[in-house]
């Protein structure tokens, strides 16, 4: 059988961590196959989706900047790319390109690996309403919280952000986080606070009940100032690597056939390149 093979498409596409994944699972599982990158720009994105049933790839990701264009080029899109507005993951079925969404999933599973039971909680507090917040609020609705909190320097993209999820969120502007954070049973971090060395903190963590949990979607650093002063307080933390591990998994299970999985191999191989960088 000839190599099945993937891709990763964005612009710029060279920092990508998912060749290092993909590559991780096509040798552990022995597929004979392959995972490129390729950078494309905004202009071409729209052709090369739709000269995918004639390119050879089983199908590839998608990343920033093409996920909206990605969105609105695709034939067939599955619930999760509807939910969160945006698609990650491409295939091909019957001669059209479908686009799913994986990152709620991504999420979801990231917590469900390193805290079990947060599906158990009423109320969650997101801190950012930018384009990662959509998929986080997504999936904590799916895990069945009854309440999830918007907040966000700019109020209006909170407002808009909530108004496509119905009364369960609500949207605030930051000054109201500090009157939040008693009643938050999860707190997850989507800004861009604590990235890349910055040392700004996106809430105050001494106002969390002990039994909160806290995640950041910023993996690098993998201790974000925000999840370092939440472990500093006693609250269990959750780091953001995971949830680029688990994203990855269900598109490799439709390209390449096999269910890989997130190994504590495949976090310290990530780490160390990211380490390297
Ligand atoms: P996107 O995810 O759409 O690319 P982003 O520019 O990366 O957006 O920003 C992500 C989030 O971090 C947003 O919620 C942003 O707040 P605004 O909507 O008000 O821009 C938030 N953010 C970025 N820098 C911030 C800062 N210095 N203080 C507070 N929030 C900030």
């Amino acid at each position: 059988m000839a190599e099945i093979r993937a891709f990763v498409c964005g612009h710029p596409v060279a920092h990508s961590r998912s060749p290092l994944i993909h590559g991780h699972w096509l040798k552990e599982l022995g597929i004979d196959g392959s995972y490129e990158r390729i950078d494309i720009e905004p202009s071409d994105i729209r052709a090369f989706i739709a000269g995918l049933p004639v390119s050879g790839f089983a199908g590839g990701n998608v990343t920033i900047p093409h996920k909206e264009a990605a969105f609105e080029t695709v034939s067939r899109r599955d619930g999760e790319a509807e939910a969160v507005g945006a698609v990650n993951t491409l295939w091909i079925e019957n001669g059209k390109v479908c686009g799913g969404n994986t990152d709620a999933i991504g999420f979801a599973a990231n917590l469900d690996d390193r805290a079990p039971g947060w599906r158990q909680r009423d109320r969650a507090l997101v801190l950012g309403a930018g384009g990662a917040a959509r998929a986080v609020v997504h999936a904590i609705l799916s895990a069945g919280y009854m309440r999830v909190d918007i907040t966000n320097r700019t109020p209006a993209r909170a407002q808009e952000l909530a108004d496509l999820f119905g009364a369960k969120v609500r949207a605030h502007g930051n000054e109201a986080v500090d009157t939040l954070l008693p009643a938050a049973d999860l707190v997850v971090n989507t800004t861009s606070l604590g990235m890349d060395g910055d040392v700004s903190l996106p809430a105050d963590v001494a106002a969390l009940p002990d039994h909160a949990l806290v995640t950041d979607i910023v993996y690098v650093p993998l201790e974000t100032p925000f999840l370092r002063a939440a472990s500093a307080r006693g609250l269990k933390t959750v780091d953001g690597l995971g949830m680029l591990l688990h994203q990855a998994v269900p598109g490799f299970e439709r390209w390449f056939g096999k269910r890989p999985a997130v190994t504590q191999q495949l976090r310290d191989l990530v780490i160390a390149d990211l380490d390297a960088h």
